[in-house]
This record gives C-alpha cells, structure tokens and sequence, in this order.
C-alpha cells in the first residue's frame, strides 16, 4: 500500500538558537515512534528546521535504534540560508564549499554517516550548475549520500543540473494540494484568459513522467486549511464540507481523502505530510487504501478551484 512520506519540519521546537530541549526531543520521539509503527520509512529533513534541532531529534532517536538505519529513506535538503540565523530572512546558497559543510553537519546530527537523498532546498542564482554538479559528484563518491534532487526548481533548471550530472535527479519537492494544484490546473487551462500564471511549473508533470521524477508534494493537507475556522476562506468551508461528506462515504477521514486525491493523479507524487498528531499521522498511513472515484475526484478539484473547468 502507498504510504507518504514524513515531513520533520515540525520536530525540534522553536526556530531559534535555543539548545533542544528534553521534552522537544521527547514529543519528536513520540512522534517518529508512531509514524514507524504506521509503516512509513521514509523521512525529509533540511539543515534549517527548528534551525538543525528536527535532525538532532531524529538522530537522537536513531543512536538509540542503530539497527533500524538500513530499513528507513533518509533525506535532507539544503540551500536555505537563514540570515543571521533568524526565520523568514532567507537568502540561498548552494556553492561548493557551503554544501559539503552543510552535508557534513547534517550527517552529524542526524548520526549516520550517509543520507539517502540529498534536495537542493531552492536554486541560488550565484552558483552555476556545473559548480553544482561537481560538488555534488564529490559528495556521491566519499558516500555521504547516495541521490539527489531538488525541490521549487522549474524544469528549465532541472534539465540545466541534469546536463552537468552522469546520474538521473530522482525527485522535485514543490507545493502540491487539493488547495494548491497549480500544477494539476496547468494540464487544463489552456489557452484560456484566465489560465493559470505557470508558476515554473509548465511542463513538470511531463518532464517527471518521462524522466522517472518524483513530484514529492508538500503541504498536502493544506495545512489545516479545511478544516481550521480562522485560515478558511468562504470556498475552503463549501470544499470542506464536501471533503467530510465523501470521508464519510468512503468510511474515512478529512486527511486520508486529500493524501487519496493528490494519488489518484497518474504520475510518481508522494505526498510528504507535516503533521505531528497522532491520529492524522495514522489516518494518514491508511490513505492508500482509499479507491477515489473519478466523478469525486473531479467534484473535489472543482469545488476547490470555485469555478467550473474550462
Ligand atoms: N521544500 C520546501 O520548500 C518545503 C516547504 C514546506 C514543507 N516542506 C516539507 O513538507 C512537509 C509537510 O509540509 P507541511 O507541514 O506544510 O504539510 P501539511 O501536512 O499540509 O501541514 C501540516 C500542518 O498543518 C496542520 N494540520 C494538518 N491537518 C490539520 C487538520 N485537519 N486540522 C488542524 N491542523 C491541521 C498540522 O497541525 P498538527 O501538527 O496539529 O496536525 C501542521 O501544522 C514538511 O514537514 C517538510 O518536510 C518542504
């Protein structure tokens, strides 16, 4: 059965330089424990969540479960640099010597010697991607990580990296939901007044399929968007009671049906939830069972879009 995959950004706590804290780490054990328990193995990371505490949460899980290292996807991203350390003052950087110190701090903290995957987090117009390339050639041969993608690049930038790599990127981490389906609406509007702006995603659905991408989506349950009175619009409260009208037809939840709309889609999209309770986590493992039919599928991105499709 599909499972999606583990956001950590919600582990370590707060976004500053305060040290982990004890009950932090235990929450974020509480939390991985249940996510394994419902199957899911493959994990996300970037250098910046909780400003490096989500890995050193994980890592502290896993020094205590050395054996499970084997069995579980491991990736991380980097790229993001927080000015000065402080959240919402970005700035990217993903030139060589910045890399390999970020690749070599998050193996520490997340005590393991190699990573699955490595993402870059966003592209850096000051680094070419033929200086991407070879550092990324390096990291592959000292085996600190065994793949590598990227995540909000557009296809032109992608085909750019490929061109300098001898290995296939395997996946693109965008936005991607019931309520963010830019990428899903740009298949149907088409030549339209009122098509969608291409947001650099023209073409990427394409580009994945032929190429073996995966599209792992983020933020796919909307952030509580559906189901949180004060970030609802008047159209997520109409989709909303859709959405708990059909969970209720399929015998399941408001969390597993936006995981089983996002795969009903034809095309290699795993979605990467962010959620740290419980029940969602579990009613989130479940979704892969979910048979959406083509009719719902269909009233669900019409309801969320408000208007009627081209
Ligand atoms: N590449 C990038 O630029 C990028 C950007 C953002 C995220 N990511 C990755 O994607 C992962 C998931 O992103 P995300 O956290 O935005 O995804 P998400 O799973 O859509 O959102 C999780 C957030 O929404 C809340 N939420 C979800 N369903 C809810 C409900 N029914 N009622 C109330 N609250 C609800 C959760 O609260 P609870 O914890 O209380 O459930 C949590 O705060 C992250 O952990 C990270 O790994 C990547």
């Amino acid at each position: 059965m599909k499972k999606p995959i583990y956001g950590c950004m919600g582990l370590g706590g707060s976004w500053t330089r305060d040290p982990l804290s004890t009950e932090e780490q235990k929450k974020g054990e509480t939390i991985i424990e249940a996510v394994l328990e419902n199957g899911i193995t493959h994990f996300d990371h970037a250098d910046i969540y909780a400003l490096g505490k989500a890995e050193e949460v994980f890592g502290n899980f896993l020094k205590q479960h050395a054996s499970l290292r084997e069995k579980l996807f491991i990736q991380s991203k980097t790229g993001i640099e927080l000015h000065a350390g402080v959240f919402n003052s970005s700035r990217y950087n993903l030139s060589h010597d910045y890399v390999l110190n970020q690749v070599d701090s998050i193996l520490k903290r997340l005590s393991t010697d190699y990573i699955d995957a490595l993402l870059l987090h966003r592209p850096d117009p000051l680094t070419s991607m033929e200086e991407l390339a070879e550092t990324l050639h390096l990291l592959k041969k000292s085996g600190k990580v065994n793949s590598f993608g990227v995540s909000n690049m557009s296809v032109s930038q992608i085909i750019r990296l490929q061109k300098y790599l001898n290995e296939p990127l395997i996946s693109n981490q965008i936005k991607l939901s019931l309520d963010h389906s830019i990428l899903i609406d740009l298949e149907v509007w088409v030549n339209r007044e009122e098509s969608p702006k291409e947001a650099g995603l023209s073409d990427l659905l394409n580009y994945s399929n032929q190429h073996n991408l995966s599209i792992q989506a983020y933020s796919p349950l909307a952030q509580g968007k559906f189901s949180l009175a004060a970030k609802m619009t008047e159209n997520h409260r109409k989709t909303a009671e859709l959405i708990n009208s059909l969970a209720e037809k399929y015998q399941t939840t408001q969390t597993a049906l936006l995981l089983a709309w996002l795969w009903k889609i034809p095309a290699n999209i795993q979605p990467i939830i962010g959620t740290t309770n419980l029940q969602r986590i579990q009613d989130s493992a479940k979704a892969g069972q979910i048979d959406l039919s083509r009719e719902d599928w269909y009233d669900l991105w019409i309801s969320s879009k408000g208007k009627i499709l081209p």
